[in-house]
């Protein structure tokens, strides 16, 4: 008996790949065995999700005669290194796995991230597959093929992009997930109204307890509509070579936060929140947003309990970590900014004394 799927699809020619998600999808094989090779699949996984899902994911491949090779990786955005890829490595060369071989990244961002990077790399690319766990991971992190390692000095610095063969998305996975992870995984959620999506935003306004309660429904929509907005996004600009960017809003200072107070310390959807009231301050700044506008914003994100103000890094410091951005373009940072709800530029009109006023004013 199969539970309901919904299903939506990246549109990128012959390398276009299907999102479902569903409740108790992590266990339909079905869905995944047309997307692999081989008799053999690696589950790339971490030290918490392991012991939560891995069983349940590996019993159901293994009665489908597919054997599962488990590679557990410590948990924490401080192990997105080079040191913790390499163990990816060790494990595909040990265990003699081929170009044909699939890897399954199940779990978080973080271990999404790392899986992607991997299978992009490993005999020049093998085929991936992502199965997200967290709320964050699934209306974001797991669709659009960004891979990605970070540095010491900048997150995700090191990294492809590198698309996935799907995205098995179970939303029955969330009622695991530590309340302050669901929160950071809404402030992504709330991006995609910011950006692109109005009636979205109002949506959210008017259903917030109900996501904060893990209502399947609500969930299940919020899910989706986050989906079909960064879909619609990465199939028009796959490479960022333009309206992807969008997708950055609060990222560049929410970067800046994550490097600075080191990895780990602030969750990355904390530090995007506080990102993006920065970024709203300095749109109201540039005459672009009115202050009710970046008042009404401020109340979404207090709402969910994820933080308004950044940590006081001083000024200097911020723009130091942000010049490392990965929109910067001939020496110049490119910031996504508001002009309404619903409306995201990229523009690299400000000057780092407007910048650097807008961070004073938004840092505590
Ligand atoms: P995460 O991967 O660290 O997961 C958060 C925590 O929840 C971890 O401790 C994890 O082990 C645990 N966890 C995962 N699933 C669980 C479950 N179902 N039940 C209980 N615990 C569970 O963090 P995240 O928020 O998922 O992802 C953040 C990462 O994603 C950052 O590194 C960020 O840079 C990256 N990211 C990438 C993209 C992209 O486009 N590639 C987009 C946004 C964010
Ligand atoms: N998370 C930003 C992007 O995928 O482009």
């Amino acid at each position: 008996m199969h539970n309901m799927i919904e299903t939506l699809s990246v549109a990128l020619g012959d390398r276009s790949y299907p999102i479902h998600i569903g409740t108790g999808v992590l266990t339909q094989v079905d869905l995944i065995l047309p997307h692999i090779k081989q008799k053999k699949v690696v589950v790339v996984t971490n030290t918490t999700v392991a012991p939560l899902y891995l069983e349940m994911l590996r019993s159901a491949l293994e009665a489908e005669g597919v054997s599962v090779l488990p590679v557990v990786l410590p948990d924490g955005e401080q192990f997105k290194t080079w040191e913790t890829l390499n163990l990816i490595f060790d494990a595909l060369l040990g265990a003699r796995c081929e170009r044909g071989t699939t890897l399954i990244a199940l779990g978080g961002g973080v271990v999404g991230d790392m899986g992607g990077f991997a299978a992009s790399c490993y005999q020049r690319g093998m085929p991936f597959i992502q199965v997200p766990t967290t709320l964050l991971s699934q209306v974001d992190s797991s669709v659009g093929g960004k891979t990605a390692i970070n540095h010491p000095l900048g997150k995700n610095m090191i990294g492809a992009f590198y698309q996935p063969k799907m995205v098995l998305a179970d939303i029955s996975t969330l009622n695991t997930l530590p309340e302050r992870e669901l929160k950071a995984g809404l402030a992504e959620v709330i991006k995609y109204g910011l950006i692109r999506d109005l009636e979205f935003y109002v949506w959210l306004e008017e259903n917030l307890e109900k996501l904060l309660a893990r209502d399947a429904s609500a969930l299940t929509h919020a899910i989706h509509r986050s989906c079909a907005n960064k879909a619609a996004v990465v199939a028009a600009d796959e490479k960022e070579t333009g309206e992807r960017a969008l997708l950055n809003l609060g990222h560049t200072f929410g970067h800046a936060i994550e490097t600075g107070m080191g990895y780990g310390e602030w969750l990355h959807g904390e530090a995007v929140a506080a990102g993006t009231l920065i970024a709203a301050e300095l749109s109201h700044q540039l005459g672009w947003l009115d202050a009710e506008t970046v008042k009404r914003i401020e109340r979404m994100f207090v709402r969910v309990g994820l933080p308004v103000f950044g940590p006081r890094l001083g000024t200097v410091r911020y723009l130091e970590l942000m010049s490392h951005d990965k929109k910067v373009q001939n020496g110049k940072l490119r910031l996504v900014l508001l002009e309404g709800i619903g409306k995201a530029v990229l523009s690299d009109r400000a000057s780092d004394a407007q910048i650097s006023a807008a961070i004073e004013a938004r840092c505590t």
